[in-house]
């Protein structure tokens, strides 16, 4: 595992952006990305974004398949994860919608939609670079704590910690879904290289968790330690209990 510590949150963004375009022009321009919502990724995804428009990085033939989306909201509902990975990856970095994946919510039959999701991830030929964020909580995607550290892409119940947490996008808190569905950990842990971003106090626990705490679902994003390729991006803040 490798920690980078930044100054700040701008330069979480682009320290994270410029590893990712390296990682990603070494694979070509059929990369496939695996994106995170949440306010953690933004600048990076801006960066890349930028990077693209420049021409410095070519993802026109690229695909990107989300970590996560809440049951129950339509995908046009503009806190739907369709809608935010629209925003703040489709459209700016130029990627084809076609390509484009986010786990349907909204499915009649959600196990069905679960298999589905693996199914067209192994048929991209796997994640190349997975962005991730993290909970307070120490969930990546959506999985909470006690998921099983290899899990497969399935439907959750959100912890009551991440719905007050993200109950700010929300009017009130009885607005925020009770479930999900989420890539699972052992989804995550296929991706080729994983890339973590963090800012802020509120996440020095939890990057200390990641790092430096015992490997266990009860902190799910701790089994990053076994993983091959994961580079974990931070700021001063974030990185205040290593
Ligand atoms: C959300 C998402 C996660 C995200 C996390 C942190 O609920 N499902 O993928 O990493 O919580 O969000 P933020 O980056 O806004 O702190």
């Amino acid at each position: 595992m490798e920690v980078i510590i930044c100054p700040d949150a701008e330069r979480v963004g682009r320290v994270a952006a410029a590893k990712a375009a390296k990682l990603a022009a070494a694979v070509g321009p059929k990369v496939v990305l695996g994106v995170a919502t949440g306010s953690s990724p933004v600048q990076t995804f801006a960066e890349l974004a930028r990077l693209s428009r420049d021409g410095e990085l070519d993802l026109s033939q690229a695909s990107a398949f989300a970590l996560d989306e809440y049951v129950g909201i339509a995908p046009g509902h503009p806190e739907s994860y369709h809608e935010i990975i629209r925003k703040t990856v489709t459209e700016p970095m130029g990627l084809d919608p076609a390509r484009v994946h986010v786990p349907d919510g909204f499915a009649d039959d959600l196990a069905a939609a679960c298999r589905d999701y693996e199914a067209a991830i192994v048929a991209a030929g796997g994640v190349d670079i997975q962005f991730l964020g993290v909970g307070t909580n120490g969930h990546i995607g959506f999985n909470e704590p006690t998921s099983s550290l290899t899990s497969r892409t399935r439907i959750k119940t959100l912890a009551e910690r991440t719905r007050q947490d993200n109950a700010r996008f929300f009017d009130s808190i009885d607005q925020v879904p009770r479930h999900c569905l989420t890539q699972g950990l052992g989804t995550i842990m296929d991706a080729r290289s994983v890339i973590l971003v963090a800012t802020g106090a509120t996440k020095a626990h939890a990057i200390a968790q990641v790092v430096e705490g015992p490997i266990t679902a009860m902190f799910p994003g701790s089994v990053l330690q076994l993983h091959q390729h994961a580079t974990i991006v931070v700021d001063e803040a974030a990185a205040a209990e290593l």
